[in-house]
């Protein structure tokens, strides 16, 4: 679409603006022709892949980053993620199946995989540092988590887990029970965390849902950043670094 609109774009310019319309026109048709892989990345934000991915942090599946590291150079990595996603796939990440996109039209994942493949690992250490933990003392003990529960050296807790417990009351409370102290239709999260379930597991049924259970699935309405806060709240709680109520912010 944007091809077949550009000559004409191009000659309105050219008569309206002269010389000027014209430079401004051929920057941005050269801006346009050296990122041939955006069609991918708003393919893949069209659909339901960034409910479970980021660029380059692991959230529910690998961090897209990390899939062009593994399979740069191998002959057919292409058509492998390609029916990897089309057909869902588990076992290369983890115990965690992605669900499979029958919607996708072969376009649309040769798209979407050419735009993964040509991703550059990330930059900044800030993004690469997924075994990072975090100490905080509960009842003269120390309990490790893998986000920080406080602000630096005060008892306030940080932005997210606030936002967790603001989305944990407005959201999952009708069947979890307010401040995650358990329900009567589902289960006591607190304990769930306690007996074993890990993060991702945590993000993974909250996006995914147990439909036939009852818990309906969150992926969509909201972002992995919003299901995060949520599991650092209820972590929170389930270690007793936070209590009842309203946390001191
Ligand atoms: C409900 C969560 C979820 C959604 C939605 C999702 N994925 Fe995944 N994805 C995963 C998980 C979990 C894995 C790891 C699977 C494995 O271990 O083989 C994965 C793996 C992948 C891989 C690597 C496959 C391999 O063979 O190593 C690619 C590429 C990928 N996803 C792309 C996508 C794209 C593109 C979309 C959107 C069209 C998408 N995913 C949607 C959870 C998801
Ligand atoms: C309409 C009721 C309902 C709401 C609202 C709801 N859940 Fe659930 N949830 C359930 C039920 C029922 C189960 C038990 C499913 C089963 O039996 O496997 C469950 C299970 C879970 C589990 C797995 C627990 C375990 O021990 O297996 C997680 C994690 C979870 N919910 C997270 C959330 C989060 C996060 C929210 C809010 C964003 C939420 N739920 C909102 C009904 C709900």
């Amino acid at each position: 679409m944007i091809i077949r609109a550009l000559p004409r774009t191009f000659l309105l310019n050219l008569s309206a603006l002269g010389v000027m319309g014209f430079t401004l026109l051929a920057c941005m048709a050269v801006a346009m022709a050296a990122d041939d892989s955006a069609p991918g990345e708003a393919a893949a934000k069209a659909s339901d892949c960034f409910s479970c991915h980021s660029t380059d942090q692991k959230l529910v599946g690998p961090a897209f980053t990390a899939v062009a590291q593994k399979f740069a150079g191998q002959p057919g990595a292409a058509s492998t993620l390609e029916g990897a996603i089309k057909n869902g796939h588990v076992g290369t990440w983890g115990q965690i199946p992605m669900p499979a996109h029958p919607q996708l039209s072969d376009a649309q994942l040769q798209q979407i995989v050419a735009w993964i493949l040509s991703l550059k690992a990330p930059k900044s250490a800030a993004t690469a540092a997924p075994g990072q933990t975090y100490t905080t003392t509960v009842n003269g003990k120390p309990v490790t988590t893998s986000f920080p529960i406080f602000q630096p050296g005060t008892q306030k807790v940080t932005q997210p887990v606030f936002r967790g417990y603001e989305l944990f009351d407005s959201y999952c409370f009708r069947c979890h029970g307010s401040d995650a102290v358990g329900g009567e239709y589902a289960p006591n999260l607190r304990a769930s965390l306690n007996n074993g379930m890990t993060e991702s597991q945590f993000l993974s049924i909250a996006m995914e849902g147990r439909k036939a259970q009852g818990m309906p699935a969150w992926a969509g309405f909201f972002s992995p950043q919003d299901i995060d806060a949520i599991y650092q709240y209820t972590k929170a709680r389930a270690i007793g670094a936070v209590d009842t109520g309203t946390p001191p912010q």
